[in-house]
């Protein structure tokens, strides 16, 4: 007997295989599906790879289909797939290429499923909410496809988006996860450093990339992790930006724009703050803060050096300003 999360486990397997069938052998997710894939640019094999589908727009196609295949509508209801009203059970996901999220070991543990059109009455992506099975702060998307590449490169690049990934490996480079469009969680980070201390952010070279590659990164610091942030050219993310460039183009661009996280996060700052010394001051509070979070004193120091001389302040001054700092956690 197969035990509660197991059966949940089979069902959103039948879900992803369903969708997967439906956008290949269904007029709908021919006509509507898999021609959006290839508009993008995603060949069939990243299409198979990353077992992409399709939801047809029906109000209760996946519903129905699973209940005549036997499995129960309290499974149903408890993976998100079907949302159940006073009186009638619709499918979550309607007219949408569907991406299945794995965890580590390859189960699909949830779905994004993301709108053809733009449309003002819905999001752009829909996902499955948390459950049983799904907890959305410990999943990376694509880490189950990136593990080995992650090993094997000792460094991990860090999008914002499923596509990012997807096109990523398009391209040719395997060492990629993606949060999902929040902020990094500790759990997040924990499962990355479990194949590498070495963390690249590539994020959409807009000021909404900007801010989202500093969300989060205190946590990575704090971890020993080594932090990289690439800013990609404005109006790019890495999906638009891989599907122009093949591996070697990209990894030499990231080569070439890779900065240190708390040289950015100082550079930045200092170009927002200006001659304003009220900024100033808080700015330098800001990186006192992101450096004394750093576990390795070696390193601290470094940065310490460093950022005195970005900063204009004197060593000794930050010196004494992150063992306040310090002295204040312990
Ligand atoms: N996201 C989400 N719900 C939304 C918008 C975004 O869950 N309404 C998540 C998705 O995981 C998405 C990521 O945030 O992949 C990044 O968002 P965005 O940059 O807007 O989307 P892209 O991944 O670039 O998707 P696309 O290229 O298809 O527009
Ligand atoms: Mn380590
Ligand atoms: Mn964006
Ligand atoms: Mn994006
Ligand atoms: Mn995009």
């Amino acid at each position: 007997a197969y035990n509660e999360r197991e059966s949940l486990f089979i069902l959103n397997e039948y879900a992803r295989t369903y969708f997967i069938n439906t956008l290949h052998q269904h007029s709908e997710g021919k006509t509507v599906g898999l021609s959006y894939f290839r508009e993008r640019g995603f060949r069939d094999d990243i299409i198979k790879k990353f077992q992409l589908g399709y939801s047809l727009e029906q109000r209760d196609a996946l519903t129905q289909d699973a209940l005549k295949s036997g499995f129960n509508k309290d499974y149903l209801v408890r993976t998100g797939l079907t949302i159940e009203g006073d009186n009638y059970m619709v499918d979550r996901f309607r007219g949408r290429v569907m991406f299945p999220v794995h965890t580590l070991s390859g189960k699909v543990v949830a779905f994004g499923g993301r709108i053809l059109k733009k449309a003002e009455n819905t999001g752009k992506y829909v996902n499955s909410p948390e459950s049983d099975i799904y907890h959305k702060s410990d999943q990376l998307y694509g880490i189950y496809f990136a593990k080995q590449a992650i090993s094997k490169a000792d460094c991990c690049f860090l999008v914002e988006g499923y596509t990012d990934v997807i096109s990523m490996h398009q391209a040719g480079i395997e060492n990629v996860v993606s949060s999902s469009g929040t902020a990094l969680t500790l759990g997040q980070i924990k499962l990355i450093h479990r194949f590498t201390p070495n963390i690249t952010v590539i994020y959409d070279g807009d000021a909404a990339g900007i801010k989202a590659a500093l969300r989060g990164i205190d946590l990575l610091l704090e971890d020993g992790m080594n932090i990289k942030v690439v800013l990609l050219p404005n109006g790019e993310d890495p999906d638009s930006f891989s599907q122009k460039q093949n591996a070697e183009s990209f990894t030499g661009y990231i080569r070439q724009h890779e900065v240190d996280f708390i040289r950015f996060k100082t550079q930045l700052l200092l170009d927002d703050a200006g001659e304003d010394p009220i900024k100033r001051a808080s700015l330098i509070s800001d990186i006192v803060n992101s450096i004394s979070i750093i576990p390795d004193g070696i390193i601290r120091s470094v940065y310490t050096r460093d950022c005195s001389v970005l900063l204009g302040v004197d060593e000794r001054v930050l010196i004494n300003e992150i063992n306040k700092k310090r002295l204040a956690y312990l």
